[in-house]
């Protein structure tokens, strides 16, 4: 996987800036500031607790938290779909690089605009560059969030896995997932939606949100044949119980 600089961004930036009507909104990742938390490898280490996470109103398909906040993590990737037959697109897992930003709640005003900061930094980046990388987003890589075939032999489920990056040597250092609910971003159908999710395998949490959706829905038709197509976005996870500090 090529990464991909921010100088390179700021760079593109300024060039579409100027070809462009309307100004682009400000793109660069603010940097942790001094004083977040105390630097560990890989990890700034912090109190999450006080990171709340707010779920929509008026819906009941997702349900509060019952365990201890564990990660907030952003993610940045891809969701994937398949052209079915029918002429319409059909969910084929994800890929996204997971940053920490458990510590971040501190800032609310980065808190908040952390996915939108991503978000626009993501869709700047050329096709070909499939990550953004750890040191263009300034805050740890922790893990990855891709999908593997479900227990069962059967179908594909997520993972938050952070065996190949800040957990290397813990094996139980993931969670493999099912889906408890759904509901439309708040944002509206541009944005995929936000999730609830509980552990079937792993020890990295017991309970997973997908929040602060931004990008990633399919369009609504395809030409039954054509190929699998992937759609950026970027989102927050939140990680409750597990057992796994890293
Ligand atoms: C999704 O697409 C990305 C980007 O092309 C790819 O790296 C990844 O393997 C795909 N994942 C799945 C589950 O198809
Ligand atoms: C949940 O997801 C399914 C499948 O994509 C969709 O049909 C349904 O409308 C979603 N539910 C809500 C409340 O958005």
């Amino acid at each position: 996987m090529s990464s991909f600089s921010l100088a390179g961004l700021f760079t593109l930036a300024l060039a579409a800036t100027s070809m462009a009507a309307p100004a682009l909104p400000s793109f660069s990742f603010p940097k942790p500031p001094s004083g977040l938390g105390k630097p560990l490898a890989g990890r700034l280490a912090c109190d999450p607790g006080a990171a709340k996470l707010v779920l929509p109103t008026g819906q009941t398909a997702l349900t509060a938290p019952t365990d201890a906040i564990s990660y907030v993590l952003l993610g940045v990737g891809f969701q994937n779909y398949t052209c079915t037959d029918a002429g319409t697109y059909a969910s084929a897992g994800a890929v996204a690089d997971l940053f920490d930003i458990s510590c971040l709640n501190k800032v609310p005003a980065i808190f908040n605009s952390i996915q939108d900061i991503a978000y626009t930094a993501w869709k700047l980046a050329p096709a070909n560059v499939k990550t953004l990388g750890a040191s263009a987003v300034g805050y740890p890589l922790l893990g990855q969030h891709f999908f593997a075939t479900s227990p069962s032999g059967t179908g594909i489920s997520p993972v938050w896995d952070f065996r190949a990056t800040s957990a290397k040597g813990k094996a139980d250092a993931f969670v493999l997932a099912a889906k408890v609910g759904n509901t439309t971003a708040p944002t509206g159908a541009k944005d995929v939606d936000w999730l609830q999710l509980k552990n079937v395998q792993g020890s990295l949490a017991t309970q997973i949100y997908r929040t602060d959706t931004r990008g990633g829905p399919a369009p609504a038709t395809c030409k039954p044949g054509s190929a699998p197509i992937t759609v950026k976005y970027t989102s927050k996870y939140w990680l409750y119980g597990g057992s796994v500090k890293v």
